[in-house]
């Protein structure tokens, strides 16, 4: 059952992936590409808040998204958004009143994954956060393809 369900989600994010690059790869504005990008994985997973924020001036600034209204700012080291951008790798909490410091935009979310968007120079240029009402939605399986998804996006 387990391996059944795990196989369901790789083919979910197979199949997310093609869309994304099908959509994004003639685009060359940043913030549109992220908007559908977005989107795109909030509609075919159904989490309850899909989105990026941008490094601008030495702080992350919420850019497009999917879901209810969220903090517009956060500093390099705070939260579960900027301890990725601080530690640059992708963070999997799977119960976020646990983690030291989290930043509670809505009081439904209970896990959430940050990954790092990188530059062609391994600099970060942003990170996208994925928020969930369940806990322990997030693992190794969505890591490694919502990286992949963030290494089509150019910021
Ligand atoms: N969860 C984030 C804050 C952003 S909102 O959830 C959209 C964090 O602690 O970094």
């Amino acid at each position: 059952m387990y391996i059944f369900a795990d196989m369901t989600k790789e083919t979910q994010y197979s199949e997310l992936l093609e869309e994304i690059r099908s959509v994004i790869q003639d685009e060359k504005d940043t913030v549109a590409c992220m908007a559908n990008v977005a989107a795109l994985i909030h509609e075919r997973f159904g989490f309850w808040w899909t989105g990026f924020y941008r490094v601008i001036d030495n702080e992350l600034v919420l850019g497009p998204f999917q879901g209810p209204v969220a903090c517009t700012r956060i500093r390099k080291g705070r939260g579960v958004c900027g301890t990725s951008w601080n530690e640059g790798r992708t963070i999997v909490v799977p119960n976020v009143h646990e983690f030291p410091g989290h930043i509670a935009c809505s009081s439904l979310s209970n896990s959430e994954i940050v990954v790092p968007v990188f530059d062609e120079s391994r600099n970060i240029t942003g990170v996208l956060d994925i928020d969930s009402r369940e806990f322990s939605t997030f693992d190794e399986t969505d890591a490694k393809w919502l990286e992949n998804i963030c290494a089509l996006i150019k910021i």
